[in-house]
């Protein structure tokens, strides 16, 4: 069975509490069990993770790269600042969907640029935990 890797980035273990007028009131286990309940309905695997650390993602990210069809990853605050995680994303050569619950072009214009988007074949903003879903369907479909 193919299996997609999600990787939610720091802070993202707050949601529902954090800024829930910014990032909405699901909490990320409401969107891992979406997610987990809609990787069954397709046929995937799915595995779910969350961390702050980034040597932790790039540890994961090497780590999984053989193993895994699809990577949906939320880089969160590193998403405007990480070279390194672009690096990584770039040779890992994961097919991969960036997320992000925020809609980026609506906020500080900080976080207007993401570095890592470079490395994803597409980007999702703005929809919370839909845009999840729509990155596993998409996935799904096109590996
Ligand atoms: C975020 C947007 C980022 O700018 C922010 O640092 C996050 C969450 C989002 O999902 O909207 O932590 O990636």
């Amino acid at each position: 069975m193919k299996k997609i890797l999600v990787i939610h980035g720091p802070n993202l273990n707050l949601l529902g509490e954090r800024e829930p007028e910014i990032y909405g009131h699901d909490t990320l286990d409401d969107i891992n069990a979406a997610l987990t309940n809609a990787a069954a309905e397709l046929g995937v695997e799915i595995d779910c993770r969350q961390s702050n650390s980034e040597s932790e993602i790039i540890e994961w990210l090497q780590a999984e790269r053989k193993n895994v069809a699809g990577l949906i990853i939320n880089p969160a605050g590193f998403s405007h600042t990480s070279v390194v995680l672009l690096d990584t994303l770039l040779a890992c050569q994961i097919p991969t969907v960036e997320v992000h619950l925020s809609n980026l072009y609506k906020r500080e214009e900080f976080r207007q640029k993401s570095l890592t988007a470079r490395a994803a074949v597409g980007i999702i903003s703005g929809l919370g935990k839909q845009g999840y879903l729509l990155a596993l369907r998409y996935l799904v479909e096109s590996i």
